[in-house]
């Protein structure tokens, strides 16, 4: 089974990404930084870790207002530096750990903590800059990373009570998961800062070192201040420090502190800590994803689950642009030509050319992203439907109880086509 075996807690700042970029390890005020980080990558060498799961947030790069959630799970293969105005770090992707985020994911989901999911998406300074400082320059990363972002920037976010508590169930789901991996929780963000307003520029270094006391010590009073009360204390940016909070839950009840750094330079308060455990975890039962059980009895019904999300995102991701009407009219002009610019395989560019409705279902394409195709092409959704079943259309319209036709851009009136 998968191991916890301890904790890392950080700030993030993009100052802590463009130093270890232009090799600041030698200056006055870049040093005490490299040096905080210097126990740490031992720490993890020694401890043989093979993933990170990395608790951050996004600052409104890679996850806008258009679509905010609480809590976003990374379930790709590999996650690019965002370009964050200045143009992207040039490090390596981090590689992902699809499989165990998957295994997370439904864990969770049987908690009844339901998060969103998220891949094709660059991350940001909150996750890269301090994973930089505890890999080597030569662009290999020695673990892999399972990002979670948290969303902490449009309000109302996660209580601090919410964090600790998505912490145990992230803690059980990681235990639960049938290989042995050697798992590091990350918790990045804080200590005190604000960036905005006129209250911009505020520190608190007695709150940060009595913060750094309490998520050690007694983490269950940090869960009943308020959003405000963070603010008031450690700056409305550096509320941030409630992801801290899911890293604890993730822990036994008592931990043992390896390492505790603090640094204030400028704007931001930077801490580093190492934790391991120092108690027993409760036992936990084998898992077992009953949701979906017995639904491969119902022949011809393919839940859309991660796996065939996974398997297919490249020719979903190409169907759904149909609904840009620039995308819609290259594709009508020149199919072929705009499935080999979206690099689609062979076999996906066939199974579109020829409109094998049931196949590209077989394949893990979506049925909503099918019916706009469907539309595209001039066709109802019922000859899809009659298709996916085997049938003649005529055929398919005798088990309905009226004879009509429609699809998602069109009602067809007899030899009609009335778009809406
Ligand atoms: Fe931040």
């Amino acid at each position: 089974m998968a191991k916890i075996i301890g904790a890392i807690a950080t700030s993030h700042t993009p100052t802590i990404g463009f130093a270890k970029d232009r090799r600041l390890e030698n200056d006055p005020i870049w040093k005490p930084i490299f040096d905080a980080y210097e126990p740490i990558r031992a720490w993890l060498a020694n401890k043989r870790a093979d993933v990170l799961l990395t608790i951050y947030n996004d600052h409104v790069t890679s996850f806008f207002f258009d679509h905010y959630s609480p809590f976003a799970l990374g379930v790709d293969d590999l996650y690019r530096p965002a370009d964050e105005g200045g143009g992207a770090r040039k490090v390596s992707p981090l590689p992902g750990a699809p499989e165990l985020a998957r295994s997370i994911a439904t864990s969770l989901f049987a908690e009844e903590f339901d998060i969103s999911f998220f891949r094709g998406k660059p991350v940001d300074h909150g996750c890269f800059s301090p994973l930089s400082m505890l890999a080597d320059p030569d662009g290999t990363w020695p673990w892999k990373v399972l990002p979670f972002q948290v969303g902490v920037l449009q309000f109302p976010i996660p209580t601090a009570r919410r964090c600790y508590r998505l912490g145990g169930a992230l803690g059980r789901a990681i235990r639960a998961y049938p290989s042995d991996l050697r798992v590091v929780i990350v918790a990045t963000g804080g200590l005190s800062h604000q960036v905005h307003g006129e209250r911009c520029g505020f520190n608190n270094p007695e709150w940060d070192h009595q913060f750094l006391d309490l998520i050690e010590n007694d983490p269950v009073a940090l869960t009943n201040l308020t959003h405000a009360e963070y603010a008031e204390r450690g700056g409305l940016e550096g509320a941030e420090v409630i992801m801290w909070l899911i890293m604890r839950g993730a822990m036994t009840d008592r931990i043992r502190r390896l390492h505790r750094t603090y640094y204030l330079p400028s704007m931001t308060a930077i801490a580093t800590a190492i934790y391991e455990n120092d108690g027993e975890y409760p036992p936990i039962a084998p898992f077992r994803d009953v949701q979906l059980e017995g639904v491969e009895r119902l022949a011809g019904t393919y839940p859309y689950t991660l796996e065939r999300s996974a398997k297919a995102y490249r020719l979903n991701r190409f169907l759904h642009d149909l609904i840009v009407p620039e995308h819609r009219e290259v594709f009508r002009r020149n199919a072929d030509a705009l499935m080999i610019a979206h690099e689609l395989t062979a076999e996906e560019a066939d199974l579109v050319r020829r409109l094998d409705w049931r196949e590209l279902i077989h394949y893990g394409v979506t049925f909503f992203v099918l019916e706009k195709l469907a539309a595209v092409v001039g066709v109802s959704n019922l000859h899809v439907y009659a298709a996916m079943r085997g049938q003649s259309l005529e055929e398919l319209q005798a088990t309905r109880n009226a004879k009509i036709e429609y699809g998602v851009g069109a009602l067809y009136l007899g030899s009609q086509q009335s778009k809406m």
